[in-house]
This record gives C-alpha cells, structure tokens and sequence, in this order.
C-alpha cells in the first residue's frame, strides 16, 4: 500500500472522488458488504440468518460487541435496556418547547444532542462500561422517539415499562392510551425486531460516515450520534423511506398512472428519482429489500391489513425491473422502498419513518464511532483536501476604487 502521508505535500496530486465512490475511509471489523453480489454480513453472520433467528437486542450486542451474546449475556443487556429506559424529568419539558408539526427527526436529533448534558458520564469507549454505555443510549433514544410522537399527537406519556421487551416497550409508549390500553401484537414485535436488525449497521453509508467523522474531531458520542441522525434524514438516505410512501400515495391519487412516474424518473432533465431505487453499493437486488418485501406481505395479511400502496408497490418494482433503463443502471428496489408500507400498517406515523430507521442503526454507529477511537494508530482528524479551480492570486482593489 501506499504510504499516503509520504505523498501528501510532495507531489501536488491530489486523490479526487466525488462523493467517495471508490474511497476508503477506514479499517472495520463490523460489516462485510459486497454489492455485487448482494451479500451482507454483520461481524460474519449473514443478515438472512439473523433477521430470521434473532432479537433486535441480540443483534445489537452482536454489532456492539463482536459476538452473539449467550443466555445470560443477552439477560443482563435487556435489565440493562429496562433500567435505562427513563429520560432525566427535566428533558420532558423540552417537548412542550417545539411547535406541534416539527419533525420528528428535527427533534430528535435535538435531543439526542441535548442527552451529553444530562449524562456526561455516558460517553466512553471503554471494554467494560460499552454494555452499559450502549444500553443507555438505545434505550433512551427509543423513549425520546416515542415521547415526541405522544406530545405531536397531544397523549400523556406512557412510561417504559419493566416487563415488556424492547420492541414491545416501544410499541406500547406509542400506542398505549388510557381510554384504550395497547395489546402487544407478537407478530407486529417480530416484525419490528426484523426491520431494525436490517436497519442496524451498513458500513461506511453517509450517517455512519458522518459519526466517524463529527467523532474524529473528538466530539462526544451523543454529538455524533445527533450529526449521524441529520445526515439520515435526507431524502436520498434514511428519508427515502418516507418519501417513497408518499411517491406511492400521489400515484395513488393519480389513479396509478404509473407511466407518468416512471417517465419522470428516466428524464435527465426532471430531478425527480423513482425513490426507494438504486444504491451506491449493490448493483444487484439489495438483501435487505428482499427479506423486507416477504415480511411486508406477511405481515399485513397477519393484522388483516389490505393496503393499495403494497400493489401499487409491486406493480412499480415490476415496471422497473423491466424497463431499460434501470436495468442497464443496475437500479433495483433497496431497504426503504418496502419497509414503509410495514410501518404504515403497524401504525406509525409517515413523518416517523426516518426516526425508525434511526432507531435500527443505533448499534451501527455506536460501534463505529467506538471501533474508531480504539484504533489509536489510525485515529486522526477526519479531512479531506479539494482540487482548488477557483480565480489564481489576484490584486487587490480598495473599496473606494471598485467600480
Ligand atoms: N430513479 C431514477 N434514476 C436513478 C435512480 C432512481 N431512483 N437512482 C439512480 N438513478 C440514475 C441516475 O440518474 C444516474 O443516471 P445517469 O447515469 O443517466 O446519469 C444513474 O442512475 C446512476 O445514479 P447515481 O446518482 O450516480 O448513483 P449514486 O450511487 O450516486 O446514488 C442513490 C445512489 C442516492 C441511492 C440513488 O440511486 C437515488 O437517488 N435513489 C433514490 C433515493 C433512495 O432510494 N435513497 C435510499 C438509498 S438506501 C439508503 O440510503 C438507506
């Protein structure tokens, strides 16, 4: 390899890459990906086996860790998660501080930022204290996500709650009312375990960059966290998958003139994109996508669920995947295009999608951020150079002289 601070300032070259299309940015440990074959892999597990045989949890402490936890292991990682569940009291007040249609990635990224100042002492890659860490940051974000959704919709708070699990507590802070007490689904919670395992880390995507980065300059694990969850909330990241549920709906509302999107999508001249295709890396079917479509079937027909944006869906995936021009692209339907008719049937709100998603990455990042800053002989400031094209030296005219 080539020593790259041998060449830096000697030659004058500059490595160009817009985008990072080809550019490594790190050694890891934690995600293998090949995009052209369509092959992930967490820590050598492959994603197709986890997502069927594990908990959310489990996977969390795989990413996290290194190794799929035993019995006890994954016991003492969920009291963990149960006895972190509470934000400090004084953190609920902020809630009543933003307006009503805030976003809810807006506030959240708020307040993940605003936890260093309530638990400064959480933030440590240290071997021993990362179950501890981890399991504070997880189980915290999950409670903010679902107090902002109850005081969006004006509810009392539901409080987490000792005996559920952490998809179960989840659902039951989002839904629970008093009028109305939430019944736990089994089959909503083996679903949400599955699309946050394959939310949970995808290598170096743009949040995750955005953590090793904001974190390179030493900022603390809650400021990283909050920078990674703004990078995801944009429309050709994590935001796709709300925006792909409100692609289908306006086809919907055009009485599926599915000709009209496709040809919008293929003009060079419209920025509009088809979203929920296409992906840096896979040129081929993205796993993720494939195991989410299965379960975005099944699980409708479970909570008797009969949604037209599903049909639309498959009917779009299906023009696409015969069509020229996303063929010769290599543009095939990737994680969002499917999980956010999922969300819709459990009920969550569309503007929640993203949040979602940001719940699922979690372990990714944390175990980015800490994989970064344990590797000590390549820690160093995150900075790329730029290839200057601007105006050479010029002279300088004094304000009284410019015409
Ligand atoms: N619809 C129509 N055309 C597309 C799409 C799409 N969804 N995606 C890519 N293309 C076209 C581009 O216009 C370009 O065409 P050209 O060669 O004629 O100029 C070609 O395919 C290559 O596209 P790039 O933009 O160079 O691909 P890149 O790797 O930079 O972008 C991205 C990847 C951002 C995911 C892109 O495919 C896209 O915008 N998709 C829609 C948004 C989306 O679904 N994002 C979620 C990604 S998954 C995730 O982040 C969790």
């Amino acid at each position: 390899a080539i020593d790259i601070r041998k060449l830096r300032g000697t030659t004058g070259y500059i490595t160009l890459d817009s985008g990072y299309m080809n550019t490594g940015s790190c050694n890891s440990q934690i995600t293998f990906l090949d995009g052209e074959k369509g092959i992930l892999n967490y820590r050598g597990y492959e994603i197709e086996t986890l997502a069927e045989n594990c908990s959310f949890v489990e996977v969390a402490y795989l990413l996290l860790i290194g190794e799929l936890p035993t019995q006890k292991q994954l016991n003492d990682f969920r009291e963990l998660l149960s006895r972190y569940a509470l934000i400090h009291e004084d953190m609920i007040h902020f809630f009543d501080h933003f307006p009503p249609n805030a976003p809810p990635m807006a506030i959240l990224s708020n307040m993940v930022n605003t936890l260093q100042n309530y638990y400064p002492e959480m933030t440590s890659e240290s071997e021993e204290e990362l179950p501890e860490i981890a399991a504070r940051i997880l189980s915290k974000i999950r409670t903010i996500a679902a107090f902002s959704y109850k005081k969006s919709v004006g509810h009392p708070l539901v409080y987490p709650r000792y005996d559920l699990s952490y998809c179960g507590n989840f659902l039951n802070m989002m839904f629970d009312k008093p009028v109305k007490p939430y019944v736990v689904h089994p089959e909503v919670v083996a679903t949400l375990n599955k699309l946050l395992i394959l939310h949970a880390d995808h290598e170096q995507n743009c949040s995750t960059s955005t953590v090793r980065l904001v974190g390179s300059a030493g900022v603390n694990l809650y400021t990283s966290i909050s920078a990674g969850i703004s990078a995801l909330w944009g429309p050709l990241h994590g935001g796709a998958n709300q925006a792909v549920v409100e692609m289908l709906m306006a086809i919907h509302r055009d009485n599926n003139d599915f000709e009209k999107y496709i040809k919008k999508a293929k003009d060079p001249n419209d920025p509009f994109r088809l979203t929920g295709f296409g992906h840096r890396v896979y040129k081929t079917f993205d796993p993720r996508a494939t195991i989410i479509k299965r379960a975005c079937a099944k699980t409708l027909k479970a909570l008797n669920v009969d949604d037209p944006l599903l049909d639309i869906a498959m009917e779009l995936e299906d023009i696409a995947r015969n069509d020229d021009y996303f063929i010769s692209r290599n543009l095939y339907p990737n994680v969002d295009f499917y999980s956010g008719i999922i969300y819709r049937a459990m009920g969550i709100p569309t503007n929640m999608f993203t949040v979602m998603f940001a719940m699922g990455r979690l372990p990714g990042w944390i175990s980015h951020w800490r994989e970064m800053m344990l590797d000590t002989k390549n820690l160093r400031i995150g900075r790329p150079r730029q290839v200057y094209d601007g105006p050479k030296q010029r002279d300088f005219i004094p304000l009284h002289e410019r015409v």
